[in-house]
């Protein structure tokens, strides 16, 4: 059987993860894939989540499933972060959250999800998007529809074009959405966007699937999430993807979770009922630890108030690295305008180079950025950018 099989090539962003790893070259410097390096290049552990992990090694005295759901404060913590706890859609009852193995885990619920409850549905993505979105959820068996999402011209969103495209939506397709920090070109929309769709999801019926794997990166905890809140205050109807990767550092902990906002408390139920029938058929039972920790840090306010403050210094410092790098390579000789990547927010900006001036930055100076052109401004540190610096400058000359 398995002659039948052919190679197939490895997801972009984790090819270019093992092609960095592989180089011997010491200066080298990691711009792919997004996960947070602190001005040492490191990927610490934050400090909230240490002390949660030694407080659970205490406390922790069974291994033994904990159920489809996963740890039900975990899902209810994470309902108050994404949504405020005061939220009106969690007054009305009309929200269920489960735990999943981390965003991709949780779209992949969602998308199955949607698939119960309507066989045939579309699902519309930005360009671009997430590369992984399309075999995620395309892989599920949802049919891919595009929106325009960024124009590489003017490094902005592209509103207009965008909401011509979802006034033509058809009632019941889903729309997915960035809830903060867009991957990967960190333009995000403006809360007047955000409205304008919310206004469009009405008038069309369409119902937003929001991806949100960055809250607290962009400008705050509670700014990332505008779109968020008010998508599920004013739309009867509403997905949301959420995963704690990034914002609390749980990468290889897979932690996330699916929500669905439903019309009234007895349909979401009957979705959660569905959502857990899905999860048990594709991994049966969430992974714990990450949910145990995230739960035990939002459960405790001196926790909670250190990992909060960790999580400013991170979106400070690649603030920060925006600033920086422009800084150093604005004055290029081939004139390029960097300016975009100082208003952008998250971990990631398209660069915006030619191909061949990407290729030599990974060739000559091992430098190593994904083929869209996507940096993670956390790659950079105090100790690197003069060498990036001196590259890009060299590149484009
Ligand atoms: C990224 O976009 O680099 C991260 O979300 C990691 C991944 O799985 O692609």
């Amino acid at each position: 059987m398995f002659e039948q099989l052919n190679p197939t090539k490895m997801d972009p962003i984790l090819g270019l993860m093992a092609a960095y790893r592989a180089d011997a070259r010491v200066e080298k410097i990691d711009l792919g894939v997004g996960v947070y390096m602190n001005d040492q290049g490191l990927t610490p552990v934050m400090r909230a989540v240490k002390k949660a992990e030694s407080r659970l090694m205490e406390l922790e005295h069974t291994k033994s499933y904990q159920g489809i759901a996963g740890d039900p404060q975990y899902n209810a913590r994470m309902l108050d972060l994404l949504l405020g706890p005061h939220h009106p859609a969690l007054k009305a009852n009309r929200v269920r959250s489960i735990q999943a193995p981390g965003g991709s885990g949780a779209l992949r619920v969602g998308a199955e999800l949607i698939l119960r409850a309507r066989p045939n549905a579309k699902i519309w993505v930005g360009v671009p998007t997430w590369p992984n979105h399309i075999p995620l959820l395309g892989g599920a068996g949802l049919t891919i529809e595009e929106y325009p999402y960024y124009d590489i011209a003017t490094r902005e969103v592209n509103s207009e074009a965008m909401m011509q495209t979802l006034r033509q939506v058809p009632a019941g397709d889903i729309v997915l959405l960035h809830g903060c920090c867009h991957n990967p070109t960190g333009a995000d929309l403006t809360k007047a966007a955000w409205d304008e769709i919310t206004c469009i999801a009405l008038e069309r019926g369409f119902i937003p699937y929001i991806d949100i794997a960055y809250q607290g990166l962009g400008k705050s905890l509670d700014d990332d999430v505008y779109g968020l809140r008010s998508m599920a205050e004013a739309l009867p109807e509403l997905i949301i993807a959420s995963s704690c990767s990034k914002n609390f550092g749980l990468y290889r902990e897979r932690t996330g979770s699916i929500s669905f906002v439903s019309a009234t408390p007895a349909q979401a139920d009957i979705v959660a009922s569905q959502a857990m029938a899905v999860a048990r058929q594709i991994y049966s039972m969430p992974p714990a630890h990450g949910a145990l920790l995230v739960s035990m840090i939002l459960g405790d306010p001196h926790l909670e108030q250190m990992w909060k403050t960790e999580l400013d210094e991170v979106r400070t410092r690649i603030i920060a690295m925006r600033k920086m790098l422009t800084d150093s390579i604005q004055d290029n000789a081939a004139g390029l305008d960097f300016m975009h990547i100082q208003k952008q927010r998250g971990m990631f900006s398209f660069l915006g180079i030619s191909s061949s001036q990407l290729q030599r930055l990974r060739e000559e100076f091992g430098i190593y950025i994904v083929s869209s052109t996507r940096i993670n401004l956390a790659g950079i540190n105090s100790g690197n950018i003069d060498y990036l610096a001196t590259s890009l400058r060299t590149v484009l000359a």
